[in-house]
C-alpha cells in the first residue's frame, strides 16, 4: 500500500492533499516577492512584479499571468485591509510525487499571505548589530528563489550573537548582500555611498535600486564596487536596505561599534529622502 505519514498519522497515499507535494517544499523549487504597502498603499508593485517575473523565467516555471497575479495582490490587500502590511506571494513549479524530473507538466502552485508589519521605529532609531557570515549560496544570488537554507542559517547565527543581520562573505573575502538585505557603506569624506555592483551575486534588490535614486538629493554619489569586513568596519556609517524595513542603520559590525556607535547622520537624511520618495510614489503608477 502507498502511504503517506504526517507526524503520528497514516493515511492512504491517494488521499494525501497535493500542498504536501509541492515542488516548492520538496526542491525549494519555486520563486516569491516580499511587497509591503505604506499607509494602505502597495508600494513599487510594478518593480516587483517585473523581478518576479524574471525570477519565473530564469527558473523556466512557465504559464503564469502577471496581470492576473496583480490583480490578486490587488483583491487580497483590499480584503486585508492592514495599512502597512507585509505581502508574501511564491509560485512553485507545481505538486507531484516526489521526482527530481519532470514526467508530465504540472500546474504552478500559488501562494500569498497578508500580514503585519512589525513596527520598526526602535530599530531604525538605535540601529542594528551584524555579524558576518560564509555566503553559502548557489551562483544565481540574482533570482529571488525559494532556497534560502544558507539565508535562514546565516540569520540563526547571527542572532545567536545577539545581531540582528548576518552579513555575507564570498569565497574571495568580499561582502556580497545581507541574508535577507542589501548592504551599503558610506564615506562621509569622500560623499560616497558604496554598495556592491549587481550581477548573479546578489539579489537586484528594489530598495537598494531605490536608495541609489535618492542618494545624489542627500549629497551622495554611488559608487558600485566590492567591500571587505575591514572596509566595512572603517566606514562612516553602513546600512541595509529591504523592503520592509527600508533604510536601517549598522551601529555595529563583528562587535566593532561604527563611527560613533550611533546611527549616523547620512543614513538619517537617507531615511527622510526614502519618505519623500514613498509620499510622491504613493498614488502614482510605480
Ligand atoms: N528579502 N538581498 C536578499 C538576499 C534578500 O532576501 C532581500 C529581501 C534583499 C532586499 O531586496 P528588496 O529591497 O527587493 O526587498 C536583498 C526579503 C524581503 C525576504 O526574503 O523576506
Amino acid at each position: 500500500m502507498q502511504l503517506a505519514m504526517i507526524h503520528d498519522k497514516i493515511m492512504p497515499y491517494e488521499d494525501l492533499d497535493p500542498v504536501y507535494l509541492d515542488r516548492g517544499t520538496f526542491f525549494g523549487d519555486g520563486v516569491y516577492e516580499v511587497i509591503r504597502s505604506y499607509e494602505g498603499r502597495i508600494f513599487a508593485l510594478d518593480k516587483h512584479l517585473k523581478r518576479f517575473e524574471r525570477s519565473l523565467d530564469q527558473v523556466q516555471i512557465t504559464g503564469i499571468d502577471i496581470q492576473e497575479v496583480r490583480s490578486r495582490i490587488e483583491t487580497a490587500f483590499e480584503r486585508a485591509n492592514i495599512a502597512n502590511a507585509k505581502i508574501y506571494f511564491h509560485v512553485t513549479r507545481g505538486s507531484a510525487t516526489r521526482s527530481h524530473g519532470l514526467a508530465v507538466e504540472l500546474q504552478p502552485n500559488f501562494f500569498l499571505t497578508i500580514t503585519q508589519l512589525e513596527d520598526n521605529s526602535q530599530k531604525k532609531l538605535n540601529g542594528i548589530r551584524v555579524s558576518t557570515y560564509p555566503d553559502l549560496r548557489w551562483k544565481r544570488c540574482d533570482i529571488k528563489s525559494l532556497n534560502l537554507l544558507p539565508n535562514v542559517m546565516a540569520r540563526m547565527d547571527a542572532e545567536k550573537k545577539g545581531c540582528q543581520e548576518a552579513i555575507l562573505i564570498d569565497e574571495n573575502g568580499d561582502i556580497t548582500e545581507g541574508s535577507a538585505s542589501a548592504f551599503f557603506m558610506i564615506m562621509a569624506s569622500e560623499k560616497k555611498l558604496i554598495t556592491r555592483q549587481l550581477g548573479k551575486e546578489i539579489l537586484p534588490s528594489i530598495t537598494r535600486r531605490i536608495i541609489e535614486e535618492i542618494a545624489p538629493k542627500v549629497g551622495l554619489a554611488v559608487v558600485e564596487h566590492k567591500m571587505t569586513p575591514f572596509q566595512a568596519k572603517n566606514a562612516d556609517e553602513l546600512i541595509i536596505a529591504v523592503t520592509t524595513q527600508d533604510v536601517i542603520g549598522i551601529v555595529e559590525f563583528d562587535g566593532e561599534k561604527i563611527g560613533d556607535g550611533k546611527v549616523g547622520e547620512y543614513t538619517k537624511k537617507l531615511m527622510i529622502e526614502f519618505g519623500k520618495y514613498v509620499a510622491e510614489m504613493s498614488g502614482c503608477e510605480q
